[in-house]
């Protein structure tokens, strides 16, 4: 039997590595996040509509569950997230005018922040606030109507108030393609160029065997880390499926599958580890192949691959690719 060496150990000297949990994967995958992650992000356990359904009525017990194990096993934790259009309770926005949403927002940064202020060490505090489509730079979300332009630089100040140690992010997706990447840098820049408290671009890094290609993602970086400020990989997974592909009938993946994703974790990697004064986490979004967001999405019900573990949680292809380079 070969000695399997701790992912996070191999790249100590890089930068974290994390995984998106939740209360089952905590449980049935715990063996596995101890050994090679050190570093969790709630799926979705701290996002608004689960911290905050009613106004007023903060429900933080499965936040505090995951926040627990981060401390039991003395594992950093990414905050995820404050500010985004997605999972955000409808009540948020009714009756609603640019006061009384701020208001709203500042109470929700607020509590939520003190709360994991200590445990938590960075925050997406705006996710997804680009537009992938047309000229407009932001996204047209109830946020932009009723605030204006300005909620994400009062997100950043509110989050800077309520934990001033806690490193702030600006989180997207698409964040590798050459319209979108532009759109994000131009948003960030001004944010830094205001004075907004801001210290990170988190790249979320959904990808697939093919896209974005390595190219695309090296120009991303150089990009991003032009601003000045840390990179985070927030939401790594490389589908098994590329986007034209629309087979729903795989029960397990094909051996040339596992071997494109084996030779694409290695690329990545090996670019990954060329910044490392630049990119200090990257998480991926799950752990092991038995239980990824991608089996829901874009496809409904598809089973997908994406991870360096197999449903079993015993290593792949990819994952030698990462720690043997
Ligand atoms: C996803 C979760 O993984 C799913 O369980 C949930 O149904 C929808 O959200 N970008 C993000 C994440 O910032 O919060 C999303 O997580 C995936 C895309």
């Amino acid at each position: 039997t070969v000695e399997v060496p701790s992912l996070s150990k191999v790249y100590e000297e890089y930068f974290n590595i994390g995984a998106a949990v939740n209360l089952t994967t905590i449980k049935s995958q715990k063996d596995l996040l101890r050994k090679h992650f050190n570093s969790i992000t709630a799926e979705n356990d701290m996002k608004f509509i689960e911290i905050q359904p009613a106004e007023g009525k903060f429900t933080f017990e499965k936040a505090d569950q995951l926040a627990a194990f981060a401390k039991e096993h003395g594992m950093k934790m990414r905050g995820h997230t404050l500010v985004w259009h997605n999972q955000t309770p409808e009540w948020v926005f009714q009756n609603a005018d640019r006061e009384t949403l701020l208001q709203r927002m500042k109470n929700h940064i607020t509590t939520v922040m003190q709360r994991y202020k200590g445990t938590i060490f960075c925050w997406d505090v705006v996710n997804e606030a680009v537009t992938d489509e047309g000229p407009e730079l932001l996204r047209s979300t109830k946020w932009l109507e009723i605030i204006g332009e300005d909620y994400i630089e009062k997100a950043f100040e509110f989050a800077h108030e309520a934990d001033p140690d806690a490193l702030l992010f600006y989180n997207d997706y698409n964040e590798s393609n050459p319209e979108k990447r532009e759109k994000i840098f131009k948003l960030v820049k001004s944010l830094v160029d205001k004075g907004v408290p801001i210290h990170g671009v988190g790249l979320q890094a959904h990808w697939n065997l093919v896209n974005p290609s390595l190219e695309d993602i090296r120009t991303a970086i150089e990009r991003y880390v032009s601003l000045g400020l840390k990179l985070h990989l927030t939401e790594l997974d490389v589908s098994v499926f590329n986007f034209e592909d629309k087979r729903t009938d795989l029960t397990e993946p094909t051996h040339e599958m596992l071997e494109l994703q084996a030779e694409r974790y290695h690329q990545v990697f090996q670019l990954l580890r060329q910044y490392q004064n630049h990119i200090t986490s990257v998480t991926f979004w799950g752990a092991a192949d038995d239980y990824t967001w991608l089996s829901d999405f874009p496809v409904r019900g598809r089973k997908n691959w994406p991870f360096l573990f197999d449903e079993n949680h015993q290593p792949k292809e990819s994952f030698w690719k990462v720690v043997h380079y």
